[in-house]
């Protein structure tokens, strides 16, 4: 279908063409304070490799368990340099047509009996063509970022989808274009700034990893962990957020643990806490607020049980 039919580049980049033409920053120390100002504080190596990706337009690929800071990765690169952030959140049996385009049928067909009605005296093909006009193609996110490139295009949980639409994806990413048959080419005039997360549920291919620079989040340290809670949650006192960031770490660290608590989950609990009134972290205030920290029953129990000999 549409063999013969005229091939078009699309005008891309606007409304930031130009923008950014170069990296927009100088060094991974320089990254990490526009980060910061945004409320996200990367350790140096995120700071580092997130540097690196900019400079060298490359994909990030941040690996690492649920809560770590991956998707707020991504936002706060958005944020810190005023770009869109366009999000793609794979999940099982995600197909292109979810990730790239897709023809608005209905709106089709529309267009065909209203020229039907108007006694059309176009031919076959002038018909055909004016079907796969602009106004009838559905930007999915991928696309969407290629048009309005520069902006950050996060690939949320790559690891749910599977694995011919991480191969579809690597050409993408490889080029920065996509030719839609009926169409054209839409080529990016700058490469959107593509940032994949996976919480590893399964390996990656090689072939995508060695399309991006890699880095695997880890759990933040206690120092950075009472900072995120202090920038995220100011309302909440000092006392309180270290508690809760001391307790938070040891749980973590305990082995019988089916679901560690992430960074969203201390924030969780701190403000938990705060609702409950609670000035610092006692007994009663924690197993009160449990829930927002176990999302497990048989986690519940035995952290239940950690806290009465840590705070008992
Ligand atoms: N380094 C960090 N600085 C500030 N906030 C963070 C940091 N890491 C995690 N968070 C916060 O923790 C929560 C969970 O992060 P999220 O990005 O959803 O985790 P993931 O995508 O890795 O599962 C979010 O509210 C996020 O803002
Ligand atoms: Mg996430």
């Amino acid at each position: 279908m549409g063999g013969g039919l005229p091939r078009r580049t699309l005008p891309t980049g606007w409304p930031y063409a130009g923008a950014m033409t170069t990296t927009p920053v100088g060094s991974a120390a320089e990254l990490s304070a526009m980060l910061a100002s945004t409320g996200y504080l990367a350790d140096e190596g995120l700071s580092t490799v997130g540097y690196l990706a900019l400079a060298m337009e490359r994909p990030l690929l941040l690996e690492g368990e649920p809560g770590t800071g991956k998707t707020a990765m991504a936002e706060a690169l958005a944020e810190a340099f005023s770009l869109p952030l366009i999000r793609l959140q794979c999940y099982e049996g995600i197909e292109a047509s979810q990730a790239l385009y897709d023809w608005d049928f209905t709106a089709q067909i529309l267009h065909l009996r209203s020229v039907e009605a108007g006694g059309g005296d176009l031919t076959a093909a002038e018909l055909e063509n004016s079907l796969y006009d602009e106004r009838f193609l559905l930007a999915r996110p991928v696309l969407k970022a290629l048009q309005q490139s520069p902006a950050v295009l996060l690939i949320d949980e790559i690891d749910r989808a599977d694995d011919e639409f991480e191969a579809f994806l690597l050409e993408v990413l490889s080029t920065y274009q996509v030719s839609i048959p009926e169409f054209g080419t839409v080529k990016a005039s700058t490469p959107p700034l593509v940032v994949l997360t996976s919480n590893r549920t399964r390996d990656l291919h090689d072939a995508l990893k060695r399309r991006c620079l890699y880095h695997w989040i880890d759990h933040p340290g206690l120092a950075r962990e009472v900072e995120i809670v202090r920038t995220r949650l100011p309302q909440v006192p000092a006392l309180l957020a270290e508690q809760v960031v001391r307790a938070v770490q040891q749980i973590r660290s305990s082995e019988n643990i089916m679901k560690p608590p992430g960074v969203a989950e201390t924030l969780d609990w701190a403000r938990a806490l705060h609702l409950l009134g609670s000035p610092d972290l006692d007994l009663a205030s924690a197993a009160a607020s449990i829930g927002a920290l176990c999302k497990y029953r048989e986690d519940t129990e035995r952290v239940s049980a950690a806290l009465a000999r840590m705070l008992g």
